[in-house]
């Protein structure tokens, strides 16, 4: 196909999206370019996301089992001590680790890594350090970063005013940590924190904790993390931040409005969320406009409005999800070939790596009754045998299915091992079960998903160990 191009398909960014798009179109038989700005492949989620962020926070996981009793409970009994260098060591080498494994990955399938920042010259063209490239179909797979928060100015060179990256890679315990945003980040980061000493304060604008989650699930992990230790300040909305030396002084007031209050700290993070990477990628030059969230529209086949560009990821509309964007890479990189690449955006799990794990897929309760009658059955972890045994007494497993036809529209839990738990759930949505399937479908004993079973069952009101 490249004949009149130097590629088949050229794709801009390699985290997850791009370096998977990458791969998929070579296995194609596509000639394939990719470029990448930063030092190493793998984008946010390898570099600064999802695998340092769980390094952390399993690393923490373990300090924090030995120090709160819970080893001692089971006749353990240890007095941790915690060598932050050692923890960050292993956190660097997973990241070197996994971004090498593309490096080798791209070197088997012979994508060509481009090294610097693309910017198109026109829709088949981009210049990446004064040299220009041309591809039939260029994927803009630029991902995401983080939201800034006015009046809270980011330095993580610092470790005072952080964002995700900077938290990461704090050199010491903060004594306190303020987290701007009760979300996602700011709830698995805060955790780390907590864990290995800091007071960590939650500031978050709205009433209730991780938006977009199903309202149970919202209010029960609020319930869990207070008990763990973190402090929230609801409803509040920060207004500016000073620092000096290495404290820094946050004014917030009430988000309905009211007296301002100030609180200190010597870290404070800011995980508000984040907006798509655009600035620079000279998209004016091609005549591609971004919608008013700052994202790239595209249809099922992941076109843009403009012929032979096509975007996936964070970048796009959706969840910012790693896993979101593989299946996008894959589906673009098929339909690229000539193919029919399905994402099923109905069926994305999400996971909060946080103790315990957060997990749901498909519709929230709410978002199912907004649709018509849906039935609902809910088993704590409780009463599931394997979580009793290993002291995990918390979170439950609640199945949404719809009235009429039983068929699953959502599945949430808050469990250990729920980010696990929740593939079973993907699947079975993804092959268009009922609560009735997953009920009679045998689950070994003693297992965390055995609870999914009997949240199943409990659709019909059978649930047999409550
Ligand atoms: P990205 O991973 O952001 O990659 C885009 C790449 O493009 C970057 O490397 C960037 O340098 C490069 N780039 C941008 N513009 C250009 C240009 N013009 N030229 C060349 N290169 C360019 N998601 C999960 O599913 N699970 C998790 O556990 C999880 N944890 C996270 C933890 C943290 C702290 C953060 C910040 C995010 C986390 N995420 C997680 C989200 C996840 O990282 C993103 O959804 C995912 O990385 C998006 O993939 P992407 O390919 O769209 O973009
Ligand atoms: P988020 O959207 O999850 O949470 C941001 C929170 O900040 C929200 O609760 C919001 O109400 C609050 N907020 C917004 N403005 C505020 C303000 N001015 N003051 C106080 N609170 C404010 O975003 P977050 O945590 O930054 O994460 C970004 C993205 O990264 C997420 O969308 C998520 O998809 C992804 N991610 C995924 C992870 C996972 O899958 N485990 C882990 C970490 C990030």
């Amino acid at each position: 196909m490249a004949d009149t191009y130097d590629y088949d398909v050229l794709i801009i960014g390699s985290g997850p999206g791009g370096y998977v798009a990458a791969i998929r179109a070579a296995q194609l038989g596509l000639k394939t370019a990719c470029v990448e700005s930063r030092e190493t492949l793998g984008g946010t989620c390898l570099n600064v996301g999802c695998i340092p962020s769980k390094a952390m926070l399993h690393a923490s996981e373990y300090f924090d089992a030995a120090k709160n009793g819970m080893m001692a409970k089971m006749g353990v009994e240890v007095t941790p001590k915690l060598n932050l260098p050692a923890m960050h060591d292993q956190r660097i080498d997973a990241v070197k680790q996994l971004t090498g494994g593309i490096a080798f990955l791209f070197k088997k399938n012979k994508v060509d890594w481009i090294k610097g920042f693309a910017s198109f010259r026109d829709a088949h063209t981009v210049e990446v350090n004064g040299e220009t490239k041309t591809a039939k179909e260029i994927v803009i797979a630029t991902g995401s970063s983080v939201t800034p928060l006015p009046g809270v100015e980011v330095d993580n060179s610092k470790f005072v005013v952080v964002d995700s990256t900077g938290a990461l890679e704090l050199p010491k315990v903060p004594k306190t940590m303020v987290v701007i945003g009760g979300g996602v980040i700011g709830l698995e980061l805060g955790s780390v924190w907590r864990r290995l000493g800091a007071e960590v304060i939650v500031v978050e604008y709205l009433d209730q904790i991780l938006p977009g989650m199903d309202e149970d699930v919202r209010k029960e992990a609020h319930k869990i993390f207070k008990k763990q230790g973190l402090t929230f300040k609801l409803g509040t909305k920060v207004t500016g931040c000073t620092v000096k030396g290495k404290t820094a002084t946050l004014t917030m007031e009430p988000a309905a409005g009211g007296d301002n209050e100030t609180l200190e700290a010597d870290c404070v993070l800011v995980s508000i969320g984040r907006r798509p990477n655009t600035e620079g990628l000279g998209l004016d030059r091609i005549g591609l406009e971004t919608n008013k969230r700052g994202q790239i529209e595209v249809d099922g086949e992941f076109r843009t409005s403009i012929d032979g560009v096509r975007a996936i990821g964070d970048v796009i509309p959706g969840p910012m999800l790693a896993h979101k964007a593989e299946d996008e890479g894959i589906a673009v990189a098929e339909w690229i070939a000539g193919q029919t690449g399905i994402v099923n955006h109905a069926v994305i799990p999400s996971v909060v790596y946080t103790w315990p794990e957060i997990a749901g897929v498909g519709l929230t309760e709410e978002q199912a009754k907004e649709q018509g009658e849906v039935k609902v059955g809910k088993f704590p972890m409780l009463a599931n045998s394997r979580a009793k045994t290993n002291h995990e007494p918390d979170g439950f497993v609640k199945v949404i299915s719809e009235a009429d036809t039983d068929r699953v529209l959502g599945v949430w839990a808050i469990a250990s091992v729920a980010g696990t738990m929740i593939a079973e759930a993907a699947l079975a949505m993804e092959f268009g079960a009922t609560s009735e399937d997953i009920a009679y479908t045998c689950h070994a004993h003693p297992t965390h998903p055995e609870a999914l079973k009997e949240a199943a069952m409990a659709v019909q009101g059978k649930p047999i160990h409550v």
